[in-house]
């Protein structure tokens, strides 16, 4: 989707992984098994059209954002939105936030859903910012299923 002649929406593929992780990383995600090569192609088959990257045209389509969309067969979750730093606060990542929730709606999904670390309150403020909810009533817990080493591939 063009949004305009210097920024696009797209699909992601798992040819963007690299590049994805770089992004990650830029923004100071903190990074896991989950999002090795492997989990994310496993992310992308699984939720098709729900997870997009953000190009920025003029420099030969590098990707300036991203974000994982994922539909459990009952809520939405978000999970990873970035904008790289030397493009944020242009309306971007709610731009991105836009496209995806559009892309939930289309599949009739009732709420969507995602964490942030508490200490990380401008994702906070932004978010609500989109109009979500804080939900300080829930607590989240998990239980870990693979040890395994993150490498990256
Ligand atoms: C969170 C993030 C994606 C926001 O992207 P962005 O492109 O800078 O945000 P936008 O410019 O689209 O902001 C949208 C709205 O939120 C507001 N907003 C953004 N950051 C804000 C902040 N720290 N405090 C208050 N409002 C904020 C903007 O002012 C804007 O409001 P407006 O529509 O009234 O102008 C970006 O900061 C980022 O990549 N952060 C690091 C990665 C990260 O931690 N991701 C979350 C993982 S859970």
């Amino acid at each position: 989707m063009i949004m305009s002649k210097e920024y696009r929406i797209r699909e992601m593929n798992i040819n963007d992984h690299t590049a994805v992780v770089e992004l990650w990383k830029k923004t100071g995600l903190s990074l896991g098994l989950s999002d090795t090569k492997a989990e994310v192609r496993r992310m992308i088959e699984h939720n098709p059209g729900l997870c997009l990257v953000l190009e920025h045209l003029p420099s030969n389509g590098t990707i300036i954002g991203a974000v994982l969309g994922g539909f459990d067969g009952r809520r939405g979750w978000v999970h990873h939105l970035a904008i790289d730093p030397a493009f944020q606060g242009k309306g971007l990542g709610k731009k991105m936030m836009d496209e995806l929730t559009k892309r939930f709606e289309a599949r009739n999904v009732v709420k969507i859903k995602l964490e942030v670390l508490q200490n990380n309150k401008d994702v906070i403020a932004f978010y609500q910012r989109l109009g979500w909810d804080l939900r300080p009533e829930l607590i989240t817990m998990s239980l870990t299923l693979r040890e395994d080493v993150f490498k990256e591939d």
